[in-house]
């Protein structure tokens, strides 16, 4: 149990860079590698996005102004000093370690010590109090897993109570849901808000199927790009940081792959991609929800897996191999797809809700 000798800061009204916290109506993306703050000021919609990480040290003085000084985000905990977002990524790679998660695949890993107290401090180092009590938050949940028996339950009770506790009536939203809101506005050819919404993160691949803004079909897969890098790490005989490092600078899906690195993530890539396309045909086969349609509806991609270049054409390789209840007209790459969730998170509570 954690007892904590600091009063959380959730009085602070700056990040430690200077920049003020979010604060008033937002949309929180909390996954397994990136929280995401979406939060409009004026016209302006701001996205910040921080690791979702901390690395833990024993609590010195030293330690402490060394993280004052480089501005970074951290908090004291009982004779522990926990660096936190980013700051912990650079912790550990001055010392040679690696950071620790609060969330493992998707799902908040409470078994885990001090997982729950990290994810309070994140989000308080993230967002100010509410302004005014009951000001409107809106953060994601994924849906079930298909391939574990876990709950999402405790996770979303345990977010859902530290936000109340900073003053915010606090709305979850299904993480694929978000994506179509965020992405799947009015078109002139397509339904508003029609059509399946895909992110694919680090832990897991969160699917909707929502038809005019109403979920019809959701659910997770418990495996992502995690899973990709350490299956192509464990099949080529390296670290998964190093295959991640080539994954997102280095990789390009649509040409030929050079070296077992890139050969390790071309074939886990696909593995990961067959998987999802099969889970939408026994998923959406399995449901006597699917709505009449008149024409096609689009699929969306968004997450962090989405952005390696060529994972669009893959995916869409993969999805020629199924038979879907639904005809897709297009498969389309969210605009920001690391922020997607977020976006549409914050939409929930302030267009589609009020109509506008
Ligand atoms: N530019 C990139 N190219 C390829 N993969 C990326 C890129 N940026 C991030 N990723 C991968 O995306 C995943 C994180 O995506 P994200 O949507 O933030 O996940 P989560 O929702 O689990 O926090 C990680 O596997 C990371 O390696
Ligand atoms: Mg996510």
């Amino acid at each position: 149990m954690n007892t904590t000798n600091e009063k959380m800061p959730s009085d602070q009204s700056k990040m430690p860079n200077g920049e003020p916290l979010a604060s008033g109506p937002s949309g929180i993306d909390i996954g397994t590698a990136n929280i995401v703050v979406a939060q409009k000021t004026g016209k302006r919609e701001i996205t910040r996005v921080q690791l979702n990480a901390f690395y833990t040290l024993p609590y010195s003085r030293m330690t402490e102004l060394a993280l004052l000084n480089e501005g970074g985000m951290f908090v004291k905990a009982n004779g522990k000093i926990h660096a936190l977002g980013y700051q912990a990524e650079n912790f550990a790679n001055i010392v040679g370690g690696i950071v620790k998660r609060p969330i493992a695949g998707g799902i908040l890993n409470a078994k885990e010590e001090d997982t729950t107290f990290i994810i309070q401090a994140l989000l308080n180092k993230l967002i100010a109090d509410a302004p005014v009590k009951n000001t409107k938050i809106c953060f994601n949940i994924p849906g079930s897993p298909i391939d574990d028996t876990v709950s999402v339950f405790y996770h979303e009770a345990i977010i859902k109570k530290y936000l109340e506790q900073k003053g915010y009536q606090a709305e979850p939203v299904n993480e694929g849901l978000a994506v179509v809101l965020s992405e799947l506005a009015v078109s002139s050819s397509n339904q508003p808000y029609t059509g399946i919404g895909i992110s694919l993160g680090g832990g897991m691949c969160n699917v909707c199927f929502a038809y005019l803004a109403v979920p019809v079909v959701t659910y997770s897969i418990r495996k992502g790009g995690d899973y990709i890098d350490a299956m192509a790490a464990e099949a080529v005989g390296e670290t998964p940081g190093k295959v991640r490092i080539i994954k997102e600078t280095q990789l390009n899906l649509t040409k030929t792959p050079v070296g077992k690195i890139e050969t390790g993530l071309h074939i886990y890539y696909e593995q990961l991609f067959g998987i999802l396309v099969k889970s939408l045909q026994t998923q959406l086969g399995s449901t006597d929800r699917i709505p009449l349609l008149r024409k096609g509806v689009p699929i969306v991609l968004s997450g962090g897996v989405a952005m390696s270049p060529g994972a669009k054409e893959k995916f869409k390789l993969a999805l020629d191999t199924v038979r879907l209840p639904i005809v897709i007209s297009d498969i389309i790459l969210a605009k920001q797809p690391l922020h997607a969730t977020a976006r549409g998170a914050l939409k929930n509570i302030s267009s589609v809700k009020s109509g506008k």
